[in-house]
């Protein structure tokens, strides 16, 4: 069976049991600045999930594309894939429980023909603090369906996926997990969720392959194990709970489901080989790669490179097909950043191509297109039929390019070991990554000096400040005084929303002017009148005591664990520029981080001391208003 064929008849069952299809929404959120690409299934749903009315009714299905890029160092094992295509089936209030999992079993043995006795599932054990019960209706629901294939199914309790090496199988087939892995939510665990945030427990589905157990994972086997033996094929999230203010929880009006299924791996059980790039859809990309690289995927030395090549063209393809193009920042750069690690595994695959019909990641696009086009035909417009490729293309040509100059100097300078100097002009000059000019020098037996390199790209970061565009991202109009002002105001307002609403508030975005500031942030409820007077009177107070700002520059890590906020979704380099506002004594050399008031990351530029921020001006909130589902917008003045 196909992976089409899947999604049809998933489609298909879904609507014959009430539930109206429909599309997918594109890769790139609309009117959701939380996420750069769309990341799970119920992200488009989520205002029906909060209780708005659906304009197709309760009961919708779907097969969402979708795309995580924090997997993209976990692609090239057999099951991750960074885009994919989550199907899912809703219940806006509408049946509960029962219908779902009978379903979803249904679904699965009937329709696409799973051995029952190949599948094992997992239910949430309960969290007393939080009031949730432990979810035995679930595993009842799963005992009786069993039952009717003839099959007893056990129930075990596991706890913690830890508690679950030790634990092991224990002849069960139903097994109690806590919430880290039985309960969904956007941000994960019942703690992560800010007010507002809906979650609730869920009910997962895993195929036994029927590997044995790999000891290295740890001393027994179980259906959250990584070894292998186990893939989980889908979820039923019974979302029926939202975090209050108070962080405890309270019922949503009406109780949902959200069930998400990988088609992938759904496809790769019901050809019963554990290897999701086995499926058609990767297949006869893989036979072309194959083919014009004379090497095998089945060889182990290559197998890793195919299946990165293979994910992230399809990736890309898929951007490309909802208009993001290759650029330097936001979703433009993890595109680039896709097609560019293709085109480094296709070189160890000895691909290199001199023209667009000569490129196999071009090519591959195609096979993309024609594999996907009747089901997402944004993909085969005219348009995007040539426009794909040639952006694929010319990408590659640009990495080529950039790779073909960086090494002919590499060649020329490389004579000993590589001063931080000459790293640094690669780098600056010749667009050569870093990482590539150790790979050369480690390759002759050289060294590079790491550590001066670093220095002058401190120093590069910090001269580019003024007039570069680069330097302005953070949200910055201009470097003018005004502008400055209201930055350094930004971090003291950041600070401020925490202590009045709590730890989590976190940035979302932001962007300031001359005129004025604006800064979106994750909240849940309006604030009241009384919030907003004391956040204003905690941002002025700050800007009268008169605190020191001071940039210092350091290893990501570091600032991470000094508690530096930084921007959800954000990129940043390995070192990174850090401001601290307060205590009275910090100072340059001694930036005191554990008493300073406010610690971001950012470029600048800032104030030197909050007092530049008042001189007779007062800092004030204007607006307060929702721009997405739980993330609030700010935007304030200095008058
Ligand atoms: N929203 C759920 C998930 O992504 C179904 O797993």
């Amino acid at each position: 069976m196909n992976v089409s064929e899947i999604r049809t008849k998933y489609l298909e069952f879904f609507r014959a049991h009430g539930h109206a299809i429909v599309p997918s929404a594109p890769l790139v959120p609309q009117n959701d600045p939380t996420t750069l690409f769309t990341g799970s299934g119920m992200q488009p749903i989520l205002p029906y999930l909060l209780g708005e009315p659906h304009p197709k009714g309760s009961r919708i299905v779907d097969s969402q594309k979708v795309f995580r890029a924090q997997d993209i160092e976990e692609v090239g094992d057999n099951r991750h894939t960074t885009f994919f295509e989550m199907l899912g089936n809703w219940s806006f209030g509408d049946y509960f429980k029962r219908d779902q999992l009978t379903w979803c079993f249904e679904f699965l043995t009937k329709e696409i023909g799973l051995d029952p006795s190949r599948l094992y599932v997992t239910v949430f054990i309960g969290d007393e603090e939080n009031s949730v019960p432990r979810d035995t209706e679930s595993a009842e629901i799963w005992k009786e369906l069993f039952k009717s294939k003839g099959i007893e199914a056990h129930d075990v309790s596991i706890g913690s996926e830890a508690d679950g090496y030790e634990k092991g199988m224990q002849s069960g087939r139903i097994f109690y997990y806590d919430a880290k892995k039985n309960w969904w939510s956007r941000v994960g665990e019942p703690a992560n969720m800010p007010p507002g945030e809906p979650g609730g427990p869920d009910s997962e589905v895993f195929y036994d392959f029927g590997i044995p157990h790999d000891p290295k994972y740890g001393n027994e086997c179980h259906p959250n194990c990584d070894c292998g033996r186990f893939l989980e094929i889908c979820n039923s999230v019974f979302m029926q709970y939202i975090k209050k203010e108070d962080g405890s929880f309270a019922h949503l009006p009406k109780a949902n489901v959200d069930f998400g299924g990988g088609l992938e791996r759904i496809a790769a059980a019901a050809c019963g080989n554990p290897d999701v790039f086995a499926t058609d859809v990767f297949a006869d990309m893989i036979a072309l790669l194959e083919h014009m690289s004379g090497k095998s995927y089945s060889d182990s030395a290559y197998t890793r490179s195919f299946r990165i090549v293979a994910d992230h063209i399809r990736a890309a393809t898929f951007m490309l097909g909802d208009g993001v193009k290759p650029a330097n920042t936001d979703r433009g750069y993890v595109l680039r950043r896709v097609i560019r690690r293709a085109s480094q595994h296709a070189q160890k695959l000895g691909l290199s191509a001199d023209n667009a019909n000569d490129s196999a990641l071009a090519l591959s696009s195609i096979i993309v297109i024609e594999k996907y086009k009747q089901q997402y035909p944004e993909l085969a417009t005219e348009q995007a039929y040539e426009s794909i490729k040639e952006e694929i293309w010319k990408e590659e040509l640009q990495f080529a390019h950039t790779l073909g100059q960086g090494i002919k100097e590499f060649e020329r300078i490389a004579t000993a070991n590589v001063s931080g100097d000459d790293a640094y002009t690669l780098f600056t000059t010749y667009g050569f990554p870093f990482e590539m000019t150790q790979e050369l020098a480690s390759e002759r037996g050289m060294r590079v000096d790491e550590k001066r390199f670093r220095m002058l790209m401190d120093k590069h970061q910090e001269l580019s400040r003024s007039g570069s565009e680069q330097k302005f991202k953070g949200g910055l109009a201009d470097a003018s005084a005004a502008t400055t002002r209201l930055h350094t105001a930004h971090h003291l307002l950041l600070k401020a929303l925490q202590q009045v609403l709590g730890n989590h508030v976190k940035q979302r975005g932001s962007n300031i002017t001359q005129e004025r500031l604006r800064i979106d942030f994750s909240h849940g409820q309006k604030m009241t009148k009384e919030q907003l007077a004391k956040v204003e009177d905690i941002v002025n107070r700050k800007i009268n005591e008169e605190l020191p700002v001071i940039r210092s520059t350091l290893p990501k890590e570091e600032a991470e664990k000094i508690g530096a906020e930084h921007e959800f979704g954000a990129k940043y380099p390995d070192r990174v520029s850090v401001y601290s506002i307060g205590p009275h004594d910090a100072t340059e050399e001694d930036p005191k981080f554990a008493h300073a008031l406010s610690i971001e990351f950012c470029g600048g530029p800032h104030v030197e001391n909050t007092r530049e921020i008042g001189e007779g001006r007062t800092f004030k909130i204007q607006k307060e208003e929702a721009v997405a589902a739980g993330i609030r917008r700010i935007k304030a003045i200095l008058t």
